[in-house]
């Protein structure tokens, strides 16, 4: 007898993560890296590693991060790192999954991606699984909250900040906008700021992305933030408090004049409802403070209230999953 197995997968340029109709869930980081040469290739026994284990041995390795601005980049390569990287998430989950058996799976991807790249995220994956659907990421998201009244998704990831305004049917092209101002562009202005202010310290955009999840914020006052950096090998203390918020300002206020777009060209007897109704998603809506900055750029407008989703690392993944569930047999068969 056949099964048939659902999976969700959110794939993103910072991580992918996966929740399964096994009731299983799993991410990792979106990278692979391969064995730079035989010495590499006889320290791991292997010829290339994933996810953070790569991260960590990336020395020795040709690391290649196949999502650029959540766009799978069109070549060779990143095609197989992407298809490495979900078999093992797949395998990983759904390990009870026998060849001949059913596989229906849904991916998430920025809302852009989902109107221009979907031929190449077809290409990538489809030879995985036996039937795959591209969905909208911050649509997917307020699938996975049974949020199908009027709201405004925010999904702020590392390459790409989605943003998608919700009516109850189907989100249209108009009702969504991308940014590539996102994580990956902070940690690069916190980098910058730093670099500015204390030329002579050594920083990598792992640093200021680590320095970003633990101290960064947008309030508009802040403990002082400390932290140790180098200097020519030399440890030393240095103030952050001031570059870090200035920094961390550069995403919050393009996030806040895009919600701003998206509310003014929205029908007005719907606006105050939406304004109310923000809601914020993805790895960057774990910036402290960054919901009552987004209320802040609201008063303008009449005021309105932004809340961040509790799980900011699944809620895609299940999102869509759950649209792979619902979705009836004879839609799938028509894929
Ligand atoms: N506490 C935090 N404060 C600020 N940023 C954070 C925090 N925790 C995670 N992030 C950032 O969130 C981003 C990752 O978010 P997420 O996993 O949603 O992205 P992604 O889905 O991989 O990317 P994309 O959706 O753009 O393809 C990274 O830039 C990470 O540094
Ligand atoms: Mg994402």
């Amino acid at each position: 007898m056949t099964n048939t197995f659902y999976a969700g997968i959110d794939l993103g340029t910072s991580r992918t993560t996966i929740t399964t109709s096994s009731g299983r869930r799993m991410t990792t980081l979106s990278c692979v890296g391969y064995c730079k040469d035989f010495i590499a290739r006889k320290r791991f026994g292997r010829d290339y590693l994933l996810g953070e284990e790569a991260l960590e041995h990336r020395l020795a390795l040709e690391m290649i991060w196949p999502l650029e601005h959540g766009v799978i980049r069109d070549d060779e390569k990143s095609r197989e790192a992407t298809r490495l990287i979900i078999s093992h998430l797949i395998d990983r989950t759904l390990p009870e999954r026998e060849s001949g058996d059913q596989l229906l799976t849904a991916v998430g991807v920025p809302a852009q991606a989902s109107l221009n790249s979907k031929k190449t995220i077809l290409a990538a994956i489809e030879p995985l699984v036996g039937k795959l659907l591209v969905v909208s990421e911050p649509f997917a998201v307020a699938y996975g909250l049974d949020r199908f009244d009027e709201c405004l998704i925010v999904d702020i990831g590392a390459g790409t900040t989605d943003l998608c305004r919700m009516h109850g049917s189907y989100a249209e092209e108009t009702d969504q906008l991308t940014l590539t101002k996102a994580g990956n562009y902070l940690d690069q202005a916190i980098m910058e700021a730093i670099q500015e202010k204390y030329p002579e310290v050594q920083l990598t955009p792992q640093i200021a992305k680590r320095i970003k999840e633990k101290y960064g914020y947008v309030y508009d006052t802040s403990d002082p933030v400390k932290v140790t950096l180098s200097s020519k090998g030399v440890q030393g203390e240095y103030d952050l408090t001031d570059v870090l918020h200035a920094a961390c300002l550069k995403l919050a206020e393009p996030i806040s004049e895009a919600i701003g777009e998206l509310i003014g060209t929205f029908d007005p007897d719907f606006q105050e409802r939406l304004r109310n109704n923000v809601i914020l998603a993805g790895g960057g809506s774990r910036l402290r403070g960054i919901d009552r900055a987004i209320e802040k750029s609201l008063t303008p407008y009449g005021g309105g209230r932004a809340t961040c989703v509790d799980d900011a690392e699944f809620c895609g993944a299940m999102g869509t999953l759950k649209m792979c569930e619902d979705m009836p047999l004879e839609e799938w068969e028509r894929l």
